[in-house]
């Protein structure tokens, strides 16, 4: 093989192609790397930019207001000109290229140029060398000097407010970004409707609702519903239309006599959007077609002005909603520079942003609406619900897209400024003590309505619909049961089936929270408030600081409990308990508690193997302000049972034993609450029939007036009482060890036809039979304790199973919890999902 000059021998082995700068590491390897595509385009790139450099003059003198066309035209007298280009800060130099070599022989052999009076100095193009410089992804250490002066100047303000204020100035776009963003649509505009008459490019999201940043995306949607009409129109009118052939019709015959846009798939339209983007619009590169998005889309790039954009077709809802965020903004002041700061928190933290697209986390949009649902639920409000918008419109305002109502008021004068006063550093840190006290699994955010709407509401497909939808003052075309529960419930404003955080799993919820708790905690330090004397960081840069750097750990961690969660998954329970729940409405908390403590039982019993008993031992109890001014003794809150699990329960861990006595909601509230005044002789004569919840205790509401207004305290009130119940349970067989083992030859030894389902209750309780037959003489193996309590209201609706060990010599109870933490809840959750 010969050696070109851009390839150079190490000493320790191998090459190093300087074009590419890249290492191989044996001489193969080098034939394929020169025979490869990438050596390939730049060897052709840097002929073809020398070139171009040999065919170049370096032109300076000019006047300043001298135009590219006058100097084409001035050296167009020597050689065809190919391009020039201006120096675009100064105007002080020019590169003339010519298409032949000869015309920049011809132009520089000239003696003298003289252009509108000036005297021109004429030079060959310097020759730089080639160099090849891979394109920058990001630049880490660019982004931590970002971050880093970011943090210089926030230290230097005065105050926390003073801070927000910065953090917006030193992120929004500049006067200049705007512009160039709306000279980009209009040219888009300009090119669309030359393939689809009469269409409509409107740009919503951040580049336009008053939240943009450097570098956010242009989301732009294509409306052609007029267009839709002009076709029919032409094609109405085809016998005229053939006699005098109009421009727009021959426009029409180029692409839109390809396709029918009342009959096209918004895939097959969005193809057409791709091949303009790629073959019309300067600049524009990556596009790329995502038809199975939830909303399909060309995303596509700029070039020259390093945009990304999104194109969705007919998108009026987004159109719509960000006309709304605009609003909200333009109302409150501080509505902007909370967005701002809690979006690059969020960001920081890892909670936000989904920076391939689809993601788990929140995006920018639902986080806004957080923040929004935030200052509508504060005493006085900062912004209004939009049913209270809907009702400052005027009937000109009114405004229905695809069946759900948009109507609000379109100018700020219409509405009432807010009576809040709290500043911008107190409301920060409210949004963080608020979410840090949500109940998220057991209510839907509602921005319609202002305030949380128990999530039973939605639980059921048929019951209650009707009137939720007209609670919630509208019918669209898509019903309540089409809502994706999920761990955080976040009703889009308009579209009311949409669960705008309805991508989250839990593991990002609890993130959230977990966060939200952390900073709620840091904005009750001084410093957060208070600007420092020694130079230190302070108020929002050590709120910003990333996941993982600077302050971590809480207690929620740190401290290893033998608990166990069993959160509320409202989309995993069957049809019949969800339209139960839906009965109980404010109770459903303690309806479910109290089919998951029997499902648990049933686990433990049935599957496991183990001897449960209900038992009286009191459990320690958490004396509470509230408990205390309803006159109710510790002791008494703190012996809450639920009825006695024997054998009865253990054979039906269904609905029948679950029944509620008569009640308004099927729960006898009174027969519970009187429970607590003697709540041993209620143990003692409950029979499993009525296994019913006693001794109800109130949970902590630590700001009851900032979780939940007053108008809202009747549909939660009645959920925040909360149950506890213990069990005595002995453990007979080691059902951990072995068990995968023990699972594998089963499924071996079964056919076909007759093998259980895997994972699935059947299954695990023939292996726990296994276990413990080769184990004939059953011993006890340990004794524990389990105690239920129920959580909800002012914190995710969650079951917490404590599990205390008695006497453990052989130091066996770690092994065995360790194995609980993951069978426990799914086995669990299968048995509910069994309830019938
Ligand atoms: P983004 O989440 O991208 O928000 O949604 P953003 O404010 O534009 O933030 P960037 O682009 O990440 O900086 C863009 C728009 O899409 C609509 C909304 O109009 C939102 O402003 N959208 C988004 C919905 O209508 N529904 C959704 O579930 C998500």
């Amino acid at each position: 093989m010969e050696f070109n000059s851009d390839i150079q021998s190490v000493l320790k082995g191998g090459y190093h192609c300087k074009l590419c700068d890249i290492h191989v590491p044996n001489k193969a390897s080098l034939d394929d790397h020169l025979k490869g595509r990438k050596h390939q385009k730049l060897s052709s790139v840097r002929a073809t930019r020398k070139a171009q450099a040999e065919s170049s003059l370096f032109v300076t003198g000019f006047a300043r207001e001298t135009s590219q066309l006058q100097l084409i035209d001035y050296f167009q007298h020597f050689g065809s000109v190919a391009e020039v280009i201006i120096d675009k800060k100064k105007a002080v130099y020019a590169i003339v290229q010519f298409s032949e070599i000869e015309g920049m022989q011809s132009a520089f052999s000239h003696s003298q140029h003289v252009l509108d009076g000036q005297k021109l100095c004429v030079k060959p193009r310097e020759k730089k060398e080639f160099r090849y410089i891979p394109k920058k992804k990001q630049d880490p250490r660019n982004l931590h000097q970002c971050v880093e002066h970011l943090s210089q100047e926030l230290c230097q303000a005065a105050s926390v407010n003073e801070q927000m204020h910065r953090v917006v100035e030193s992120f929004q776009l500049s006067e200049a970004e705007k512009e160039v963003r709306n000279l980009l649509v209009e040219l888009l505009q300009g090119v669309f409707t030359e393939f689809f008459p009469e269409c409509c490019l409107q740009p919503f999201g951040s580049s336009v609702n008053t939240f943009d940043i450097h570098s956010c995306d242009l989301d732009l949607s294509l409306d052609l519903e007029k267009t839709k009409t002009f076709q029919a129109r032409v094609k109405g009118s085809s016998d005229q239309a053939q006699e005098c052939r109009s421009e727009d019709i021959q426009s029409e015959d180029s692409i839109l006599s390809d396709i029918d846009l009342f009959t096209a798939s918004t895939a097959e339209v969005l193809d057409l959007v791709a091949a303009v983007l790629r073959k019309c619009v300067p600049g524009v590169h990556k596009v790329q077609v995502l038809s199975s998005a939830r909303l399909p889309v060309v995303k596509f790039s700029h070039r020259e002005l390093g945009l990304q954009g999104d194109i969705t077709i007919n998108n009026r809802l987004a159109v719509r909603n960000t006309r709304l965020l605009q609003l909200y903004s333009r109302l409150d002041a501080r509505l902007r520079p909370l967005v701002y700061c809690i979006r690059y928190w969020a960001k920081q933290k890892h909670l936000a942003g989904n920076p391939f697209g689809g993601g788990p986390l929140l995006n920018n949009y639902a986080l806004t609406l957080l923040i929004i649902f935030f200052l509508q639920n504060l005493d006085p409000p900062v912004l209004p619900s939009v049913n209270q918008l809907k009702e400052m419109a005027c009937e000109e305002e009114e405004c229905v897209i695809e069946g759900w109502d948009c109507t609000f008021p379109s100018q700020p004068i219409a509405v009432h400024p807010s009576k809040n006063t709290e500043n911008l550093c107190a409301l920060l840190a409210g949004f963080f003590s608020f979410y840090d006290q949500f109940d998220f699994s057991g209510s839907v955010i509602s921005l319609r309505e202002g305030q949380p709407l128990p999530v039973t509401g939605f639980l059921s497909k048929t019951v209650g619909e009707e009137e939720l939808m007209e609670q919630l003052g509208k019918a669209g075309d898509c019903s309540l049961k089409n809502i994706r529960l999920g761990p955080v419930n976040l009703l889009d404003p308009f579209e009311l089936c949409h669960n705008v955080a309805g991508n989250l799993n839990e593991r990002t919820q609890k993130g959230f929270r977990r966060e939200c708790e952390e900073a709620a905690k840091y904005c009750r330090s001084l410093q957060y408030q208070r600007k420092s004397t020694k130079g230190k960081v302070w108020g929002l840069v050590r709120l910003f600081e990333p996941l993982g750097g600077g302050t971590q750990g809480l207690s929620r961690d740190t401290e290893r409990e033998l608990a166990i969660s069993i959160p509320f998954k409202a989309a995993m329970l069957p049809d019949s308990v969800r339209s139960e729940l839906l009965l109980a409405r404010g109770l459903f908390r303690q309806l479910w508690f109290k089919k998951v403590c029997q499902a648990v039982v049933g686990v433990l019993q049935d599957v496991l193997k183990c001897s449960v008993a209900p038992s009286d031992k009191p459990v320690k109890a958490r004396v509470r302000q509230e408990e205390l001014e309803h006159g109710e003794g510790t002791d008494c809150a703190a012996s809450a049972h639920i009825g006695p699990v024997n054998e009865d329960v253990k054979q039906d861990v269904s609905v029948t034993d679950c029944t509620l006595p008569a009640g308004e909601n099927g729960l006898n509230v009174q027969e519970a609450k009187n429970s607590c005044a003697c709540p041993s002789s209620l143990i003692k004569e409950c029979s499993p029939q009525d296994t019913v919840l006693v001794g109800l205790k109130r949970p902590l509401c630590r700001d009851d007036t900032l979780v939940s207004p007053p108008n809202k305290k009747q549909m939660l009130d009645s959920a925040t009482m909360q149950p506890l119940a213990h069990w005595h349970c002995l453990l007979w067989h080691r059902v951990w060890v072995g068990r995968r083992k023990v699972r594998h030859n089963l499924l071996k030894s079964l056919r076909e036809a007759s093998k259980p389902e895997v994972g699935g209750i059947e299954l695990e309780t023939c292996v726990t039979k296994s276990i413990a037959q080769e184990n004939e003489e059953a011993q006890k193996l340990l004794e524990f304790s389990m105690e239920a309590e129920l959580l909800g209201c002012t914190d995710d609706t969650q079951i917490i199973l404590k599990f205390t060990p008695g006497e453990d010599h052989g130091g066996l109870f770690q092994d065995f919890f360790h194995f609980l933490e993951s069978f426990l809840p799914k086995m669990t959750e299968k048995l509910l999902a069994k309830l019938k």
